[in-house]
């Protein structure tokens, strides 16, 4: 399914059938899981830190929290790697090689473990001549990189866009990887970051774009910031003409990693990144750290009904309908016609503030003629219980907070 979003009419979403997505399987809903790069980064100094450093530890101790603090039940599935775990020369074969010292027992007993437990590993390279950190790029060996990953167990890529050289070379690049993990046999759900990179020097064609890859990066890396998460959402919404209709089963928008968990977001923030990404039908890939994590943002992030509207199988990614008075009102479309609505309070002065919502507002297309059911899932469950048709509820928000309900 891929839909158009139009402004003429409130709530105006024609969906189409069909629509190419990249057709290997994956993805369906938006994968799930967690990156190391927002909270880790590029410490390799084990010496000095030897608990924050990027090494197979890490990775290891990631894989036993997500399995026996409820991750994994909760729908976190793959361990992703980032940069910095090559060695900085490739074998005498030109095949890639993990760091020596960070990751003596290499990548695929790494997967093996990760495997073991039911997990799924994702690992990162870059389409040009290094990675962003400088280690060795992709660029002249597409084919070989792709099946030393399938040798190794890789079940995701991430795909950065770093020392790319030209257009052509950046765009040709992706297709190629694309087409040589395919070759592999092997499931390797493809995370491009084609059109961040492309579009500084070019009109990205999305459809392209989702026939080769199963979710792109559009914006700049996210940081454990409000400021950095407003940009996120706003650069969404100012281009959610396009992205909107590119998102679907097979192919995702993706507004970068989750930030729950961490230093700087306040716990209202932590609510508006979750709603939001749930709406945007985004990767959830949190970056955190599983070892020491508060019980209220681990709740959060494994919220079931939350989770739900995230991975609805309706596929279609939500959008912002309004802008008033320093409130945003989103909503997304879900399976039977139900419907995720979400309000954000963007005023960052005062107390809570009272948006008053009314059915008139919202997609024609709920399947509630009559009767509606109304429950908020964030920032905390209620149930509204049964409105008729032509509901209207004053939702109370706080400053850089946001209230999400679900309307069945
Ligand atoms: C490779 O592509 C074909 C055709 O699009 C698809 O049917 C197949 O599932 C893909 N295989 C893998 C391993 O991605
Ligand atoms: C965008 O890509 C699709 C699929 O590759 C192609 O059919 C279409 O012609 C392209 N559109 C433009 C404007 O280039």
């Amino acid at each position: 399914m891929r839909c158009v979003w139009w402004t003429l009419a409130a709530g105006a979403l024609l969906c189409l059938p069909g629509g190419a997505g990249l057709d290997n399987g994956l993805a369906r809903t938006p994968p799930m899981g967690w990156l190391h790069w927002e909270r880790f980064m590029c410490e390799t100094d084990c010496g000095k830190n030897p608990s924050g450093c990027i090494s197979e530890q890490l990775f290891m101790q990631m894989a036993d929290m997500m399995v026996s603090n409820g991750w994994l039940k909760a729908g976190y599935r793959y361990l992703c790697i980032d940069d910095c775990w090559l060695a900085t020369q490739r074998d005498e074969n030109n095949r890639l090689q993990a760091d020596p010292t960070r990751f003596p027992g290499g990548i695929k007993k790494l997967a093996d473990y990760v495997h073991a437990r039911g997990l799924l590993l994702g690992i990162y390279q870059d389409v040009g001549k290094a990675t962003c950190a400088g280690y060795p790029g992709s660029q002249g060996f597409y084919e070989l990189d792709a099946q030393t990953f399938a040798d190794w167990g890789i079940d995701l890529l991430k795909f950065d866009g770093c020392n790319y050289g030209t257009l052509e070379l950046l765009e040709d690049g992706y297709r190629r990887m694309s087409i040589a993990l395919n070759r592999t046999g092997r499931n390797i759900l493809y995370s491009c970051e084609w059109p961040l990179y492309a579009r500084r020097l070019t009109k990205i064609n999305y459809t392209e774009v989702a026939e080769y890859c199963n979710s792109w990066r559009n914006f700049d890396d996210i940081e454990d910031s409000w400021t950095s998460l407003k940009y996120v959402i706003d650069f969404t919404a100012s281009l959610q003409g396009e992205l909107v209709a590119a998102a679907g089963p097979g192919g995702w928008n993706d507004p970068d990693m989750l930030v729950i968990g961490n230093f700087g977001l306040s716990w209202d923030q932590e609510v508006t990144q979750m709603a939001l990404w749930s709406i945007m039908a985004a990767p959830l890939l949190m970056s955190n750290d599983l070892r020491d994590i508060n019980p209220r943002s681990k709740a959060l992030l494994q919220d079931q009904e939350v989770i739900a509207i995230n991975q609805d199988p309706l596929g279609v990614q939500g959008y912002r309908l309004l802008k008033i008075q320093s409130f945003e009102l989103w909503e997304k479309p879900l399976a039977g016609g139900s419907l995720a609505v979400s309000v954000t309070n963007r005023q960052e002065i005062g107390g809570a503030r009272l948006f008053p919502l009314s059915r008139a507002m919202l997609w024609q297309g709920l399947a509630c003629k009559k009767t509606c059911y109304l429950t908020q899932l964030l920032p905390t469950r209620y149930e509204y219980g049964s409105f008729n048709a032509t509901f209207f509820l004053q939702l109370s928000v706080n400053p850089s907070g946001t209230v999400l309900l679900r309307v069945d």
